[in-house]
């Protein structure tokens, strides 16, 4: 059960975020970036609620989940999508699989693109 404002920071991920809430309730989900938008790992796939019960999409979210295999029309990166109420997701298997097999955060090093810096217009 979520109640708003009542979840402490589990800081990973936005406040609130889904990764946010599943760290402080127990919930592994993978998140090799630490919840900074610059892996695919949290990846989830929303079932239900979706459209109304999480934050709109933005472009740096949008940007980074293409990246993400097994992408669907109701995917979303748990550590940048914060809940406004009830929603129903699934952790992709192969994410799901890796855990169970004893994996813990995976540590890619390099492979992780640094987020993008905020463009700046010449004076
Ligand atoms: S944890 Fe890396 S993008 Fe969400």
């Amino acid at each position: 059960m979520f109640e708003k404002g009542k979840v402490p920071y589990s800081e990973h991920g936005k406040p609130e975020s889904l990764l946010d809430i599943c760290l402080s309730n127990g919930i592994h989900l993978e998140h090799a970036c630490g919840g900074n938008n610059a892996c695919t790992t949290c990846h989830v796939i929303v079932k239900g609620g979706g459209d109304n019960q999480l934050s709109e999409m933005d472009d740096d979210e949008a940007d980074r989940l293409e990246m993400a295999p097994g992408l669907t029309l109701h995917s979303r990166l748990g550590c940048q999508c914060v809940v406004l109420g009830d929603v129903t997701f699934e952790i992709p298997t192969w994410n799901r699989n890796y855990v169970s097999e004893g994996g813990g955060s995976m540590n890619l090093g390099n492979a992780i693109p640094p987020p993008r810096k905020p463009e700046t217009v010449p004076a």
